[in-house]
C-alpha cells in the first residue's frame, strides 16, 4: 500500500508500544489521467463494502481481514445518521456505532477507506439513514436545501467529522475518498442541494481529500457537479463498456470506477429469496481488473439489520427482512461462500506477489437445543396509558420512532357490511371490535378497508398498528408510521364518516418497556382448541455450556421483534422468506441467556431452537400476483409495434390518448429468443407526456423466472434499473404483463427499459399494447 517499508516498520514498532490512534503522516491520493494516483503511483481501488452497524463490533476486525484475504485493498462504508443521532441532539459514537474505531481497524490492517457520509445513504436501512424525528415536522422537504433539513444535516455532519475528520489520507489516515450524497439521480434533480453537501463536506474534511458522487449511467449527468469525480453504480452482468460509454465521452481522462457493483441483492418479506449469479460477478470483476477500472463490491459482506434498522422499498411498500446476507461472497455469519473462493481466484490472478493465503479465524456455528419461553404478558392486559386526541395522530406526532400503537374509539350503530376505511395503515394493522379480531390490513398489499359486522353503539374499536422499516429509496422516504390520516366508516353510497375521539397508546420498541409488563407463567394460558397462542410478550431463558454463533429458528412464531441478552436481534414474520435470526456468539454467554419476543400475532408453540444454518428462503404465503393466466383475445390492441435491439430507454407515443385502468403488453417475439423476455423498468405517460406516479400500481405476468435469481413482475416498477422481470425459460410466447394503475387514467404513451447486460438479453421485439377498464386476467 502507500506506506514505504521503512516508514511502515517504524510505525509498527511505535504503534506496538503506544497505539493511541492512527499513523500520522500524510499521503496524496488523487484522480490522475485515467487512473487514481497514490503518492504519484497508479492505484486501482478494489473496495469491499462493509457496514459497521451491521456487524457486531467484536467481529469488525475479522470481517476486515476476510476482505483483505479476498484480495481487496479498501473498505467502503456509509455512515448511518439515524444510528448516531437516534433522538434529536443525542449523539452516539460508542460500541457498535464507534465508526472511528472501525476506520482505525481498517488502517491497522492496511486497508484504505472510502467514506460515504450521506446524509442520505439508501442501503436498505431505515429511512435511508435519515432520522425519523425529522418527520415530526410534517412539511419538511428531505434531501433538499430546506433549512429544516439542511440545518440538521450540518449538525450531524459536524459531529461525525469531530470523530473522524483527522483520518483522511492527507492527514495520515486511511480515508482516500469521500462520497457526496448518494445516487441523487434516483430521487430528483437539485444541483444546489448537492453543492451544499459538497461545500459542507469540504469545510469539514478539507479541500485535499478527493470527493466524488455516484449515480447510474442513465442519470449521472442530472446532478453532476463539475468539480466532483463521477463514478457509476451497476450490478453484476451489466455490459461494462456500455455503462461507462457516456462518461468516457464526457470526461475522456477520468479514472473509471464502479462504486457499487452489486454482488447479490436484498430480501423483502413475502418475496422469494434473492440470489445473483457467481459467474456474472466473477466475469465483471475480471473485466474491470483487466481494464484498470476501480470498483467497490456492494456488498462483500452484508451482515444483519439488527433491531428495527431494516428499511423498505417502494413503489408500494416492500419491507426488507432482518438478514442482509445479500448473497455476498462473505455470508451473514462471516463465512466464505463459493463466491468468495471464485472471487479470490480472480483477484489473486491480478495480485501476483501480494496474495494473502491465510484467512482469519473462522467462527463456527452451533445448534441450541429447543427451549421454551415460559413467561407471558398479554397484550390487552398491558396496554399502557393512552393519550386522547380527537383526530388521528401518527407515531411521529406522538413522539414515537419505532414500535406499535393501539388506536381506540367507540363506534356508532353499524349495520352489517359497513366498510371501515383506514387511511392509511402503516404498516400492519389488526382490527378488533369489543376484543374480537375482525381482520388484518397489510400495507404490502395496499389494504386499507375491512368489512365490519353489525355492531351496536358504544362498541369498542381497537386498531393495533405495527410500524416496520421506513422506506429508504425514491420519493416515498417521507414515510410516516401508524395511521397517517384518518379512519372512516363508509356507507353503501360511498359516503365517509370520519371517526373521532381517539385514545392512542404507544408500545415503543424499547426492551425495558416490554420487560415491565405484568408476566404470568405460560401454564396458566388456556391452549385448548386454539391453534395460535395470544399476542403479547413471551420471555424465557436458555442455558448454554459453550458459546458460538447460532441461528435461532422462529418458524413457530407470528410477527414481531426479538431481543436476546438485551440485543435487538431483529424482526420476525412467519410469511418468510427469512425464518431464522442470526445471533453472534459474542452476544451469548455460558450459563443463562435471556430472550424476549413481542409477537403481535402470537406463536403456534412457545418454543425456539438454534440451528447451524440459516433459513432464508422459506416463503409461507401464496403470491397470487404472478403466473397469472392472461387473455387478450377479446380485446383490440391500441398499438402493434416493435422495439429495436439496443440499450437504454425506449419511448412509445400512442396515436392518441387512451383511457383505462389496465395496460396489457403482449410480447410476441424477443431479439434474443434463447433468453426469453425481460423488462427492467416501465413508465406510463399521462396525456401531457409526463410519467405517471407508480404508487398504487401492481404488475402481474403470465410467468416469471425463478431459476436464476428472482425475476418477479414487481421488478418492472421497483425503481431499480439493474433488476428485471424475466419470463420463464419454458414459457411459450407470447409473454404477457398487465399493469394495474390502481385507478382509471388517461394515457398517451409508455417508456421501456430493457436489461443492461451485454447483448441486451430478452429485449422485446414485437409487441401489442392493450388498454381497458377491465382486468385481462382470466
Ligand atoms: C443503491 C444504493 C445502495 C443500496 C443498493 C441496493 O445502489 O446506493 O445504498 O441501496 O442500491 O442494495
Amino acid at each position: 500500500m502507500r506506506h514505504s517499508k521503512t516508514k511502515k516498520l517504524l510505525l509498527t514498532i511505535i504503534s506496538a508500544f503506544l497505539w493511541t490512534g492512527i499513523q500520522s503522516y500524510a499521503a496524496d491520493f488523487k484522480a490522475g489521467n485515467s487512473e487514481f494516483l497514490l503518492d504519484g503511483k497508479p492505484y486501482l481501488i478494489k473496495a469491499a463494502e462493509l457496514h459497521y452497524p451491521r456487524i457486531p463490533k467484536e467481529y469488525w476486525e475479522n470481517r476486515i481481514l476476510m476482505c483483505k484475504a479476498l484480495g481487496m485493498n479498501t473498505i467502503c462504508l456509509y455512515s448511518f445518521w439515524n444510528a448516531h443521532e437516534p433522538t434529536k441532539d443525542t449523539f452516539d459514537f460508542e460500541g457498535n456505532n464507534d465508526i472511528r474505531r472501525f476506520i482505525e481497524l481498517c488502517q491497522q490492517n492496511d486497508m484504505n477507506v472510502i467514506l460515504r457520509p450521506g446524509p442520505y445513504v439508501c442501503a436498505e436501512w431505515e429511512m435511508g439513514g435519515l432520522p425519523w424525528w425529522l418527520l415530526k415536522d410534517k412539511d419538511i422537504e428531505l434531501r433538499s436545501t430546506d433549512p429544516r433539513f439542511l440545518d440538521r444535516v450540518k449538525i450531524f455532519e459536524e459531529k461525525l467529522a469531530e470523530q473522524i475528520s483527522d483520518l483522511t489520507v492527507d492527514k495520515g489516515g486511511p480515508i482516500i475518498m469521500i462520497q457526496v450524497e448518494n445516487e441523487y439521480g434516483a430521487y430528483g434533480v437539485n444541483k444546489d442541494y448537492i453543492s451544499e453537501i459538497k461545500h459542507l463536506l469540504k469545510d469539514l474534511y478539507g479541500e485535499e481529500v478527493l470527493m466524488f458522487q455516484c449515480d447510474w449511467s442513465s442519470n449521472f449527468t442530472d446532478n453532476g457537479l463539475d468539480d466532483l469525480l463521477w463514478t457509476l453504480n451497476f450490478g453484476t452482468g451489466s455490459d461494462i463498456d456500455s455503462q461507462f460509454k457516456e462518461l468516457k465521452d464526457l470526461r475522456p481522462d477520468t479514472p473509471l470506477m464502479c462504486s457499487e457493483f452489486w454482488s447479490g441483492w436484498f430480501d423483502k418479506w413475502g418475496a422469494p429469496h434473492e440470489t445473483r449469479s457467481a459467474d456474472e460477478m466473477i466475469a465483471g470483476i475480471d473485466e474491470m481488473l483487466a481494464k484498470n477500472i476501480s470498483f467497490s463490491l456492494y456488498m462483500t459482506h452484508g451482515g444483519t439489520n439488527w433491531g428495527h434498522w431494516a428499511g423498505a422499498n417502494s413503489p408500494g411498500y416492500s419491507p426488507d427482512v432482518t438478514s442482509y446476507d445479500y448473497d455476498a461472497p462473505i455470508n451473514e455469519n462471516g463465512q466464505p461462500t463459493p463466491k468468495f473462493w471464485l472471487l479470490k481466484n480472480v483477484l489473486d490472478k491480478y495480485n501476483e506477489g501480494h496474495k494473502i493465503n491465510n484467512l482469519p479465524e473462522l467462527y463456527p456455528t452451533m445448534p441450541v437445543k429447543e427451549f421454551s419461553l415460559d413467561e407471558y404478558a398479554g397484550l390487552w392486559d398491558n396496554v399502557p396509558p393512552a393519550i386522547y386526541s380527537d383526530s388521528i395522530k401518527t407515531f411521529e406526532e406522538i413522539n414515537m420512532g419505532f414500535g406499535s400503537a393501539i388506536y381506540s374509539t367507540r363506534l356508532p350503530n353499524v349495520s352489517d357490511g359497513t366498510l371501515l376505511r383506514i387511511n392509511e395503515p402503516h404498516d400492519f394493522a389488526q382490527v378488533f371490535i369489543d376484543g374480537v379480531k375482525i381482520g388484518d390490513l397489510d400495507r404490502r398489499n395496499g389494504e386499507t378497508e375491512i368489512i365490519l359486522p353489525q355492531t351496536t353503539k358504544g362498541s369498542k374499536l381497537d386498531i393495533l398498528v405495527e410500524g416496520t422499516g421506513r422506506i429508504n429509496f425514491g420519493r416515498a422516504i417521507k414515510d410516516f408510521k401508524g395511521i397517517t390520516e384518518y379512519v372512516a366508516l363508509v356507507s353503501a353510497n360511498g359516503e365517509e364518516t370520519k371517526l373521532t375521539g381517539w385514545e392512542i397508546a404507544s408500545l415503543p420498541d424499547v426492551l425495558e418497556f416490554y420487560n415491565n409488563w405484568d408476566f404470568q407463567t405460560i401454564d396458566s394460558l388456556k391452549r385448548e382448541n386454539i391453534s395460535r397462542m395470544p399476542p403479547g410478550v413471551y420471555r424465557g431463558e436458555f442455558e448454554l455450556d459453550t458459546v458460538a454463533d447460532t441461528f435461532l429458528n422462529f418458524e413457530n412464531w407470528g410477527k414481531g421483534l426479538v431481543y436476546v441478552n438485551g440485543h435487538g436481534i431483529g424482526r420476525i414474520w412467519e410469511i418468510g422468506p427469512q425464518q431464522t435470526l442470526y445471533v453472534p456468539g459474542p452476544w451469548l454467554k455460558e450459563g443463562k441467556n435471556s430472550i424476549l419476543i413481542f409477537d403481535i400475532l402470537g406463536p403456534t408453540e412457545n418454543t425456539v431452537e438454534g440451528l447451524t444454518e440459516p433459513i432464508l428462503d422459506k416463503i409461507r404465503i401464496k403470491d397470487d400476483k404472478i403466473n397469472e393466466e392472461i387473455d387478450f383475445l377479446s380485446y383490440q390492441p391500441i398499438l402493434t409495434s416493435s422495439f429495436e435491439h439496443s440499450y437504454g430507454w425506449k419511448n412509445v407515443e400512442f396515436e392518441k390518448p387512451f383511457t383505462g385502468r389496465y395496460l396489457g403488453i403482449e410480447i410476441t417475439s424477443s431479439h434474443t429468443p434463447s433468453d426469453g423476455i425481460a423488462v427492467a423498468e416501465i413508465y406510463i405517460l399521462d396525456e401531457n407526456g409526463n410519467r405517471l406516479s407508480r404508487e398504487g400500481w401492481t404488475v402481474t405476468a403470465n410467468s416469471y423466472d425463478s431459476k436464476n435469481g428472482n425475476h418477479t413482475p414487481d421488478k418492472i416498477i421497483d425503481l431499480q434499473e439493474s433488476t428485471y422481470w424475466q419470463s420463464s425459460d419454458s414459457n411459450q410466447l407470447p409473454a404477457s404483463i398487465i399493469i394495474d394503475l390502481g385507478e382509471i387514467e388517461k394515457i398517451s404513451g409508455m417508456q421501456y427499459l430493457p436489461r443492461g447486460e451485454a447483448g441486451v438479453p430478452g429485449c422485446i421485439a414485437k409487441y401489442k399494447v392493450y388498454v381497458s377498464d377491465e382486468n385481462f386476467v382470466k
